[in-house]
């Protein structure tokens, strides 16, 4: 099975639906390889999960079993991050608040350090550069721990990103690549005929494009004009926020932290983030006082010192999630199709990575070695010249 793409057209005019970070990111590369670019959100442009995200590059603090061959994905893009954000911020002017300090996972008992240890175990034979760290080595890199920590891993590869400043700098690097943003205009259906995507017709009317790339993440099923085995498996899986007011001239944290059911990520300006709740509720966007609970009640035990912080923000966001946890990129069984959605809980981390394979598979027809076992075409039931009959 393949999508085939107007290969005669060295620069295909790009129609992409959804400005989050993945559509944003995508958008900027076309658009500095030359391409016309025409990108569509029903909303603001990066308030989905982009918005709603912490930001975390966490390749080997959140590898599960099951994942290894998601992991080299991850890891790949991983690496890629630190000169993708250097490009951005110079192509922006935005910084985009990159720390790159690591993160610690701590016990706060024997059960949770049994536990810990299983996962490094893993994760170690997994080649992932870990350190195990005694309570009182976890209490020099975060002093404001609380005593008795039963043992933590330090995982100095897992960086994170403000992602509010990754969409930010995204916006404005796509705005100066030339590339041309509708917000609030909802595309209502892909213009399919003959088998091939021929364009979109949104808000504003039809718009015909050489190439249409679907990248609404949790959204992506709500397009018309797809047949419905065609569109991408994805669901939204909820999760529920919250920022703390730190003194950012005297942070109680500095590395990414994450407690046995959570985590924590300081950001420069002292936003604490504690997240995040996993739920299956559809686009549920109800704040709950069993969320609320069980993220504070999880971070209070880790971080005591958080009970006086002044609470900033709470909010909701839906991850896009897939049948396999891992993002659907590129063929999508129609020609001239392209998906790029269902990168569940590392969107951010994948960013540089989707761009980069994304552009590469509009640009020249293939996907990149690392990326083509992750095609979205391995989710079709049926071969695509069947099901368009
Ligand atoms: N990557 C963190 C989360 O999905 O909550």
């Amino acid at each position: 099975m393949s999508t085939r793409i107007p290969l005669s057209s060295s620069q295909p005019k790009t129609v992409i639906i959804g400005a989050g970070a993945i559509g944003l990111a995508i958008a900027w590369r076309l658009a500095q390889a030359g391409c016309e670019v025409s990108l569509y959100d029903r909303r603001e442009a990066g308030r989905g999960a982009s918005w709603a995200s912490a930001g975390m590059l966490a390749a080997a603090a959140e590898t599960e079993p099951g994942e290894e061959r998601l992991l080299a994905l991850n890891l790949e893009s991983q690496r890629l991050w630190p000169d993708f954000a250097r490009e951005l911020e110079a192509a922006s002017g935005v910084a985009l608040g990159y720390r790159d300090e690591g993160t610690i996972e701590v016990a706060l008992n024997r059960d949770d350090a049994e536990r810990l240890r299983f996962t490094y175990e893993f994760q170690k034979g997994l080649g992932l550069d870990l350190r195990w760290l005694s309570g009182a080595e976890a209490r020099d890199l975060e002093p404001h721990l609380r005593p008795g920590i039963a043992g933590a891993v330090f995982s100095p590869t897992d960086h994170q990103v403000e992602n509010r400043l990754l969409v930010q700098a995204l916006l404005e690097g796509v705005r100066r690549a030339g590339a041309r943003l509708y917000e609030g205009c909802a595309v209502r259906e892909v213009d399919i005929a003959e088998g091939s995507a021929r364009g979109v017709v949104s808000d504003r009317g039809r718009e015909s494009a050489d190439v249409v790339i679907l990248a609404a993440g949790a959204w992506s099923r709500e397009i018309g004009g797809i047949p419905s085995a065609y569109l991408p498996a994805v669901r939204p899986i909820k999760g529920q926020m919250l920022a703390l007011k730190m003194d950012p001239a005297a942070p109680l944290l500095r590395h990414v932290l994450w407690v046995p059911r959570g985590y924590l990520a300081p950001r420069l300006d002292g936003r604490l983030l504690v997240g995040a709740t996993v739920e299956e509720r559809g686009f549920d966007e109800s704040l709950t006082a069993g969320g609320m609970l069980a993220l504070i009640e999880g971070a209070w035990r880790a971080l005591p010192a958080i009970e006086e912080l002044p609470i900033a923000e709470t909010w909701v966001g839906f991850r896009p999630g897939s049948r396999d946890d891992a993002p659907m990129l590129g063929p999508s069984g129609i020609d001239r199709l392209v998906i790029a959605t269902g990168h569940f809980r590392n969107g951010i981390l994948l960013c540089p990575l989707t761009a980069e394979a994304i552009a590469q598979f509009v640009l020249k027809g293939r996907l990149p070695e690392i990326a083509r076992e992750f095609s979205a075409e391995r989710f079709l039931p049926v071969p695509p010249a069947a099901a368009t009959k």
